[in-house]
């Protein structure tokens, strides 16, 4: 198991960090002399990074007042949990926090904030399953925000999963009942007792994005890990094979990886990303 606690971590400025950025990101930002006064307001931990796929999630934090220079779409799938604060982006909505979104590749946008925002960050990459291709930034003139700039066909730009855009806080919990006769094979967690919100779902693989909410005093022995887990404590903490995750920790486990206990005193409120079913 892979853990990230990043309360331990400094954060990064994105001014810093775009020097590390693939060519066809980074020169795709926008014109070179504004780059330090926008990026020096876009604050980010990693958790997590695939040079292969080019998936890559981040803890970030963006200032007051910050405001991409150009409005762009990427060749991957991008995907955000908003913690807290606003975020507007262009051709779609104001975010605020736990707002979630699910974009397919090829939607045209830019982000601005008033008072900033916090916010877990994912560019899926190249994944065919998820009709994601690689991380990429391409340029495309505001005028375009909300269109699709890869292909004119309303129903393939959708992609498997959908453009999901939604407020968490109005989805029902549903019960470890119905989770289970919806996803019988999904029992990856003991599930005694939590509750869980599918934000997204691909409908082949079964891959989803969820929050699950572990109640307190939780325990369950030993067992393994049905699906691969990639996930952030929102609330509270947890235990897993006695390693403590506090909040603001992130986890990955793999498919049928062994864990040796789970347990939560306090109770936890968990962003999963759940793999595929094999
Ligand atoms: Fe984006």
């Amino acid at each position: 198991m892979k853990i990230v606690r990043t309360r331990e971590m400094e954060w990064q400025n994105g001014w810093d960090v775009i020097s590390m950025m693939p060519d066809n990101y980074k020169e795709n930002l926008g014109p070179a002399e504004k780059l330090e006064e926008a990026y020096s307001k876009y604050l980010q931990k990693n958790l997590s990074i695939d040079l292969e796929s080019t998936f890559r999630g981040d803890l970030i934090d963006l200032q007051p007042g910050f405001a991409d220079l150009t409005d762009a779409y990427h060749d991957s799938v991008e995907e955000c949990f908003f913690i807290a604060g606003d975020c507007t982006l262009s051709g779609e909505q104001t975010f605020y926090g736990y707002h979630y979104f699910w974009r397919p590749p090829g939607f045209i946008h830019a982000a601005t904030s008033v008072t900033g925002f916090k916010a877990l960050l994912f560019l899926h990459g190249e994944d065919p399953s998820e009709g994601s291709g690689r991380a990429s930034r391409v340029i495309r003139p505001t005028e375009l925000a909300g269109t699709n700039a890869l292909t004119a066909d309303a129903a393939a730009a959708l992609g498997p999963r959908g453009w999901v855009k939604i407020d968490t806080e109005t989805l029902p919990w549903l019960s470890e009942e119905q989770f289970k006769g919806m996803y019988p094979e999904l029992n990856a967690f003991g599930l005694n007792g939590i509750e869980i919100k599918i934000l997204s779902i691909n409908p082949e693989t079964l891959a989803m994005s969820a929050l699950i909410k572990i109640p307190e005093n939780f325990q369950i022995q030993e067992d393994f890990w049905v699906r691969g887990f990639r996930a952030f404590v929102l609330e509270g903490s947890l235990k897993i094979s006695e390693q403590d995750l506090d909040a603001e920790s992130w986890f990955e486990t793999s498919s049928g990886e062994e864990h040796q206990g789970l347990s939560s005193k306090t109770g936890s409120l968990i962003f999963a990303k759940i793999s595929a079913k094999n």
